[in-house]
């Protein structure tokens, strides 16, 4: 049997280990390879060598892409697949945006030609901003999950998704109910997870459109299923915490909800998690949930500053997200400039190192797909995302006056977005390739 064998050659950028809150030229575990051979074959990543000493053989494909960078994909951890239909609305905080733009918009998504088209577009979209991962919400209705999951299974994608659970202070149209929803997520389990790359997680929209009842069967099947994951959305906005209170009032917080219902594992994915207190964050530690920062999101939103270095210092891991379309824009490049302002606005420094960190290698681990994703180690799975340096006369002059490799790279983060992306790789196969973006 023929093997299929791929070589690229490019810059190499990708981690070993969490660079942490340290200096750019402090930081452990960036592992930067300048002018080097990735090889692929049959979908997995051999290895890389310098560009230099090594030529591949004649029974390799080759693409010379020397004076790019390659990255493993991007993984997003919350994102929701319908609310492309909703980006970029003015004038909302999380409450009224809620239910001036986004239930609407996810109600036209019953209808399943609506359904799969959009899907599609995002599966897409996703693909086309360098982000081969993703945890996302499709909506309630059971077609829109099976629409999502089986366009990622087609692109054969590594994808977490289910269908969203909301039983109550919804729109007609847009609540389930614990024995409907209970008999859908078994069905879209038993037909999706561990299907080809995919995992199914039980998809709590978030606690006020809950009841206790419908949190307690998410609970019992995150116990009966192994390997499921669970997302949902915590201490986003302020109006909404108080809410929580008022719902639940045996709850010592809004985290705790989820707790109480056995939802938290090392499998949670939470986003926001911006109004949380020191209990909460011991009890993300003890749990081993991940908080997924929206920073893009929370300014959009008025939402506020995640305190992303104290949650880690608690023993929380903290992942990345662009949580469209609360959040502007689906490139994690944007999202990771935005994660910066944030935590400048709070006297924070944050690396690009650190940045891209938690959105390649440390967002595998908080997922547990690190042996799959997130790195370019040998033996990964192939999923990759070629980029340019620069786009545009601005970001060209400013690549061209940096020094050192973070001030390059710090650069190329902040100014770039998708129009910087040249080619996209799933498993190596290419399954993007920006238009004139040949070697
Ligand atoms: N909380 C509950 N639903 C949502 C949503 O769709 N987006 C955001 N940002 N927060 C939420
Ligand atoms: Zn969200």
């Amino acid at each position: 049997m023929t093997r299929s064998r791929l070589a690229l050659r490019a810059d190499l950028l990708d981690f070993t280990a969490d660079p942490g809150w340290s200096a750019p030229d402090a930081a452990p575990g960036v592992r930067w390879r300048p002018d080097h051979w990735l090889l692929v074959e049959d979908g997995k990543i051999l290895g890389a060598e310098p560009a230099g000493v090594f030529t591949p053989g004649a029974d390799w494909q080759t693409e010379d892409h020397r004076g790019r960078l390659l990255l493993p994909g991007f993984i997003d951890t919350h994102v929701h697949s319908p609310q492309l239909d909703v980006i970029a609305s003015f004038g909302t905080e999380l409450l009224d945006w809620l239910n001036t733009y986004t239930f609407p918009a996810e109600l036209r998504h019953a209808d399943p030609v609506v359904a799969g088209q959009g899907a599609e577009t995002f599966l897409d979209a996703l693909l086309s901003h360098g982000t081969t991962t993703a945890v996302v919400f499709p909506t309630v209705h059971r077609t829109s999950a099976d629409a999502l999951l089986s366009g990622a299974h087609r692109r054969g994608m590594r994808l977490i998704a289910g269908k969203v659970l909301m039983d109550r202070h919804a729109p007609d149209g847009l609540r389930d109910d614990v024995v409907g929803a209970e008999r859908d997520s078994r069905e879209l389990i038993h037909q999706w997870h561990g299907t080809g790359r995919l995992s199914y997680a039980m998809t709590v929209r978030f606690a006020p459109t809950s009841t206790p009842e419908q949190l307690a069967m998410a609970g019992r099947l995150m116990r009966e299923v192994p390997g499921l994951y669970m997302q949902t959305h915590v201490a986003e906005n302020r109006a909404e915490v108080a809410w929580v209170a008022e719902l639940f009032p045996e709850a010592r917080s809004y985290l705790d909800v989820y707790h109480r219902a056995g939802l938290l594992n090392e499998r949670a994915v939470l986003a926001h998690g911006i109004w949380l207190d020191d209990a909460d964050r011991q009890l993300l530690a003890d749990t081993g949930a991940q908080i997924a920062h929206s920073p893009s999101s929370n300014l959009f939103l008025g939402s506020g500053l995640c305190a992303w270095p104290e949650l880690e210092a608690a023993g929380a891991r903290v992942t990345l997200a662009s949580d469209v379309g609360g959040g502007t824009s689906l490139s994690m490049l944007r999202t990771l400039a935005d994660a910066y302002k944030v935590q400048a606005m709070r006297g924070v420094k944050l690396t690009a190192w650190k940045a891209l960190h938690g959105a390649t290698l440390g967002a595998a681990q908080a997922l547990g797909l690190d042996h799959e994703i997130g790195s370019l180690d040998a033996g990964r799975t192939a999923d990759l995302a070629l980029w340019d340096w620069a786009h545009g006369p601005v970001a060209q002059h400013r690549d061209g006056r940096a020094r050192k490799v973070h001030e390059r790279v710090f650069a190329w983060m902040t100014l770039g977005d998708e129009r910087n992306l040249a080619a996209t790789w799933v498993a190596g196969h290419a399954i993007f390739r920006r238009p004139g973006s040949e070697p």
